[in-house]
């Protein structure tokens, strides 16, 4: 299975011209990767003009699409519409969507999103994380009822078309990310949760961390194999930044 590398752009950069230069670059730069796949997520609106970007090593992900698949909702864009574009990985329950609250991020809504995009052959990368974490540890509940609820009614078939990408909403967007001896024991309690509702076929649910991940930080974390990939946010701006990660994911055996 190979490994994942999946950078989120959120709402960035502000012109088409610079998300088509990072697109060039990072695609440039990931294009001799043989165990690993590299996806960028750059907000919908370049989607359209970064679609003919793609290969079968560097892919293109939007960062929410509607599980309807067409009418009568307003400002929302459906992923059958999106795979017109090549979009072929789709994040879904970020933390920041979640926390903007409303009918379209309930766990149930994520949840059709997650079946609709899977079902329809690409790949639903479902967030999960808690906000804070506790001695008693009550999260690790929270995280387990976030796996049932956004993989709810899931069909087996499908299973490989789904990536969880564990992030603790705690260490999004700073400069440290959770350290890898935490992550790798969070990885392995998803993974056994996983284990419990799919069984075996659930190994080809690839985990990845993400978290404030920078060149720094990747090597430990996807070291040992518990997590199978990560999901960057602000360093996946940095052309040169993220391609280190990149290959420091391909390096990692
Ligand atoms: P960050 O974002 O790397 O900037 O912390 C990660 C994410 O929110 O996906």
């Amino acid at each position: 299975m190979k490994k994942l590398v999946v950078g989120n752009w959120k709402m960035n950069p502000l012109t088409l011209i610079e998300a088509k230069k990072l697109a060039g670059d990072i695609k440039k730069g990931s294009k001799l990767m043989k165990k690993t796949e590299v996806v960028v997520c750059p907000p919908s609106i370049y989607l359209s003009p970064l679609a003919s970007t793609a290969s079968n090593v560097f892919f293109i992900g939007a960062q929410n699409a509607y599980y309807e698949p067409f009418g009568a909702y307003t400002g929302e864009v459906s992923f059958k519409q999106l795979l017109d574009f090549n979009v072929s990985h789709v994040i879904i329950g970020h933390s920041e969507r979640r926390s903007l609250g409303g009918k379209a991020e309930t766990d149930e809504a994520i949840n059709k999103k997650v079946r609709a995009v899977a079902g329809e052959g690409a790949t639903a990368i479902l967030c999960i994380g808690e906000s804070t974490r506790d001695r008693d540890g009550h999260y690790l509940e929270f995280l387990r009822g976030q796996v049932m609820s956004g993989l709810r009614d899931i069909s087996k078939k499908t299973l490989s078309h789904i990536v969880i990408a564990y992030e603790p909403v705690w260490a999004i967007g700073g400069n440290t990310a959770m350290n890898a001896r935490d992550v790798h024991e969070t990885a392995l309690f998803i993974r056994k949760i996983l284990r419990d509702i799919f069984g075996p076929l659930s190994d080809s649910i690839r985990i990845l961390y993400g978290g404030s991940v920078d060149d720094f930080s990747a090597p430990d974390i996807i070291a040992g194999g518990f997590v199978q990939g990560l999901l960057v946010g602000h360093e996946s701006l940095k052309v040169k930044d993220f391609l280190k990660i990149v290959e420091e994911v391909e390096a990692t055996k």
